[in-house]
């Protein structure tokens, strides 16, 4: 059984699948506030708003077609004689489209609703309204299965253990800015871990090793390294 392998994946993974990413030039936090959209307090202030802009982000999601990099890894995921981790901040669903299976989504989905009044999920409609009725207690409180800023991510403890079994991180187009995901390299280094960054321009977060590309040069070449061996 081969070294356990961690991946974090971040917006630059979708970047060349056409899905914006945050904080380049024109990113989405260039024409949409956060506070606007992304935090409870949002949503409880202007509720259309905020489904709005999931329901654009949505469909901009289902529009979108999984590319070389999402194929890669799943690929990795299916071939490699080791555990293969997949954490993701996306909200997108391409890996999952690529092929992958349980990809933890820390940030949550864009593609799930969730309601408010009892914790109940389900797939979102491609509009969602606040008015929608949750299909289990029938109450009007839906809202895109999303952490927003503020909220606890998803799935900490699986992530944690995943990353206490890993030999290698790697992170994959994501700036690093934002916690607790902004930490893991740091926590992987800690732990033993070797960690690797593959991204478009180095993030400047400490890395054993960076591979500067377009995720879907680097992440495929990366992945065929590992698959023949001269890898991890
Ligand atoms: N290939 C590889 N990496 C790329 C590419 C590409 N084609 N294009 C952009 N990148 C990289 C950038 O170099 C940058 O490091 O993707 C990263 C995008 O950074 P951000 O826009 O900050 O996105 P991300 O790191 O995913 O943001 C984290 O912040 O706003 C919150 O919840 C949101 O999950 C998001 C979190």
């Amino acid at each position: 059984m081969a070294g356990g392998i961690f991946i974090l994946s971040g917006a630059g993974l979708s970047a060349e699948s056409g899905l914006r990413t945050f904080r380049a030039a024109d990113g989405l936090w260039e024409d949409h506030r956060v506070e606007d959209v992304a935090t409870p307090e949002a949503f409880e202030r202007d509720p259309e708003l905020v489904q709005r802009f999931y329901n654009m982000r949505r469909a901009q999601a289902a529009a979108a077609m999984p590319n070389a990099a999402h194929e890669a890894l799943a690929k990795l995921q299916a071939d490699y004689d080791g555990p293969v981790t997949l954490v993701t901040q996306n909200v997108d669903d391409l890996l999952e489209r690529s092929g992958a299976r349980e990809v933890i989504h820390m940030h949550g989905s864009v593609m799930g609703a969730l309601c408010s009044a009892c914790d109940h999920r389900w797939a979102a409609p491609m509009e969602m309204r606040v008015s929608d009725p949750c299909p289990s207690c029938g109450m009007s409180h839906t809202r895109p299965d999303i952490v927003w800023f503020g909220e606890i991510p998803y799935h900490m403890d699986a992530i944690q253990n995943a990353l206490e079994n890993s030999d290698l991180f790697v992170s994959i187009g994501t700036s690093g800015m934002v916690y607790p995901a902004a930490g893991f390299s740091q926590m992987a280094r800690q732990l033993g871990l070797k960690t690797l960054e593959l991204n478009l321009e180095a993030s400047g977060a400490m890395f054993d090793a960076v591979i500067e590309g377009p995720a879907t040069q680097v992440v495929p070449d990366w992945v065929s390294r590992v698959l023949s061996g001269k890898e991890i």
